[in-house]
């Protein structure tokens, strides 16, 4: 077992100790601690299946403030609560829909949020002022066993500087939040590495508001809903979901897509830049090797996903100017992924 303090990055403004704790599944001492700092009003970035999320006590608005300013998100993009079984999610709204129950007993623990009408529990802080609220029951044991054992609904957004790729392992984690939380907790890589599906469910029908790995198939065969996808928004624009109208996920390579067949072309755009390749397998045979080109190949579609950001992160740490992507089908699970490429090539 291994437990230190660091306080190595020193901030101006955040310089809070963070402990670094390494295998809460089997160290109650430490469960038990960060389960103090959630009831104490502090924050705590802790794994899930999909990214690391930076939680607090969803229940307390100072706490849900510091999330906003640990992550200097804008106060119009309303955060998720994050819980360990559906009743408690049921205590969160002021009804569960059977469309909404059934998507939580098909999917969840699991990558799928639900929108749903806000409770009275739940201050208007979480939902940026929103009457209804995003609920989530994640896969991952450490964020089970932290939401069981300190029984609090915990609002999390992922873990990153908003505008920035979200964490997928535990170094990203500790990098963008060192100094600005108190604790954070070593669940390893992600398992899936994009955020979950976020669904709107009304009476009518479901919205998928954010695509991820429970696709809007999934949802409609699971219920008979009527499933729509919502369309992105210009900013300023009143939406369902706010987070819609921000660009996220951007490293600060450029982001350049290319189908298969048009990455070799594409790379002839940055011949004498430093750039890295994303593509699936058999592609990178295509490519010809020059100098300050790093090409990263995966087997399929969930590895690219699982690898995406820490990818974007490694580029940008080794001083690539361009990130060339190769797309993927935009079906099933590579809606999930493509929806995060264009966003990062900041286009819709
Ligand atoms: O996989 C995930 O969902 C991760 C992990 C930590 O659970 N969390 C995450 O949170 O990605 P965040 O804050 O980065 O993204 C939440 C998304 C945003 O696009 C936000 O606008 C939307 O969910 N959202 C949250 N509450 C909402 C609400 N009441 N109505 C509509 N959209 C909402
Ligand atoms: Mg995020």
């Amino acid at each position: 077992m291994l437990r230190n303090i660091t306080n190595i990055v020193i901030r101006k403004i955040f310089m809070k100790h963070t402990l670094l704790i390494r295998d809460i599944l089997h160290d109650t001492q430490a469960l038990d601690d960060v389960c103090e700092m959630l009831r104490a009003g502090e924050l705590v970035v802790f794994p899930t299946e999909t990214v690391y999320g930076l939680g607090a006590d969803a229940r307390n608005p100072g706490a849900v403030r510091s999330v906003f300013a640990a992550k200097g998100r804008p106060a119009d993009n309303p955060l998720i609560v994050h819980v360990p079984s559906i009743e408690a999610a049921g205590s969160l709204v002021r009804s569960l829909p059977p469309v909404a129950k059934r998507l939580f007993e098909r999917f969840s623990p699991g990558p799928l949020t639900l929108v749903l009408e806000r409770g009275d529990a739940v201050p208007p802080e979480v939902s940026a002022g929103l009457d209804t609220v995003a609920v989530r029951i994640p896969r991952h044991p450490a964020a089970l066993a932290i939401l069981r054992r300190c029984g609090l609904p915990v609002a999390a957004p992922s873990a990153n500087l908003s505008g920035k790729p979200s964490p997928t392992n535990f170094d990203m984690a500790v990098s963008a939040m060192n100094g600005r939380v108190s604790a954070v907790v070593d669940g390893g890589p992600c398992e899936l590495g994009l955020e979950s599906t976020v669904a709107r469910v009304t009476e009518e029908e479901v919205i998928v508001l954010r695509p991820g790995f429970v696709t809007a198939e999934m949802i409609a065969a699971a219920t008979g809903a009527k499933v729509r996808m919502a369309q992105s928004a210009p900013k300023d624009a009143k939406v369902s979901s706010p987070g819609m109208k921000y660009t996220h996920y951007k490293p600060e390579a450029e982001v350049v897509l290319a189908a298969r067949g048009d990455l070799r072309a594409k790379l002839n755009d940055y011949a004498g830049v430093r750039t890295g390749v994303l593509c699936l397998a058999g592609t990178a045979e295509m490519l010809s090797a020059r100098e300050g080109l790093e090409v990263y190949e995966f087997a399929n579609v969930a590895e690219y996903s699982a690898a995406l950001y820490g990818a974007f992160v490694r580029f940008d740490r080794d001083g690539a100017r361009a990130i060339v992507c190769e797309t993927v089908e935009d079906t099933g699970v590579g809606t999930a992924l493509m929806n995060r490429l264009r966003k990062a090539a900041g286009v819709f």
